[in-house]
């Protein structure tokens, strides 16, 4: 059943487990969500972010969405990934889109505050429930690139001011993940998350969560958190798994036998990430 963001992360919030939320790209990915959803009988975010959207363009990814979420068991959120452009977001939620994010932490804090004040007075007058971003998270998501150096940590002070004066229902925090394949282990600041916690007392969002070690996902978890978002891992599940089909039938021309495999591997990798964050049972 189609939800809003919030309906999934309070429970989660409340109830102190956290959510996956996975970019979707095409119907093979939308697929492999939702068995591995309904398999584990967890609740999930199918999120598009706007190299998604352009890529399959709008109707389609709303449309696949929206009949995923409808014909599931399980409750299903459709969430737009980094909304930096408010047209667009209100393109989203025109198409149905049950969560937005406005991410503007590439702003001073008194912009990020006033842009995402203006996108949560509009979103929640038609039910739409926002994820906004303060800090900034390292790495590249498709067009947003943050370099090292330029990554900083959420402050505290900052993180309840903004949520205070946005009356944002979650909220993205940097606290060392970045977005994108890892060079080495990534250090989480795990006190950080602690106490952005106890002082907001919102559900909170981890992004770049792709090769975190099982164990940090799960402190933090246990600490907060309460939606993963993973695109990394199951680019990678679907690329090995498709590219090792290629290799062992060379002559095979069938698009279906050749992206069933990938959405078989991402499916696999999905439920072992769902009864990592502790959603699996929660539906
Ligand atoms: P990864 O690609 O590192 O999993 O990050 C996904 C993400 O945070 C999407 O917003």
């Amino acid at each position: 059943m189609l939800v809003t963001g919030r309906e999934i992360l309070e429970d989660a919030h409340r109830n102190n487990y956290g959510v996956g939320a996975f970019n979707v790209n095409n119907m093979e990915i939308v697929q492999a969500i939702i068995e591995a959803a309904e398999e584990t009988n967890s609740p999930v975010i199918l999120q598009a972010s706007q190299g998604g959207i352009k890529y399959a363009g709008i109707e389609y990814i709303a449309a696949l969405g929206k009949v995923a979420a409808e014909k599931a068991k399980v409750p299903v959120a459709l969430h737009l990934d980094h909304g930096t452009d408010f047209n667009q977001i209100m393109l989203c939620i025109r198409h149905g889109f049950t969560s937005v994010m406005i991410d503007g932490s590439r702003f001073e804090l008194e912009d990020n505050i006033n842009i995402t004040k203006k996108v949560v007075e509009v979103a929640h007058a038609v039910g739409v429930s926002v994820e906004a971003e303060l800090g900034k998270i390292g790495g590249t998501e498709d067009h947003i690139s943050v370099s090292e150096a330029e990554a900083t940590f959420t402050d505290p002070d900052e993180a309840v001011r903004f949520v205070e004066e946005t009356n944002v229902d979650s909220l993205a925090i940097a606290v060392g993940t970045a977005h994108g394949v890892y060079k080495g282990e990534p250090k989480l600041d795990f006190d950080r998350i602690k106490i952005i916690k106890e002082r907001v007392n919102i559900p909170l969002v981890l992004h770049g969560s792709s090769g975190v070690p099982s164990e940090a996902i799960k402190r933090a978890v246990s600490l907060g958190i309460n939606k993963i978002n993973i695109d990394t891992d199951l680019r990678i599940a679907f690329t090995h798994a498709i590219k090792e089909f290629i290799k062992e039938n060379p002559d095979n021309i069938d698009p279906r036998k050749i992206l069933g495999p990938g959405r078989e591997a991402m499916k696999e990798v999905i439920k072992e990430k769902m009864r990592l964050f502790g959603s699996a049972g929660r539906a």
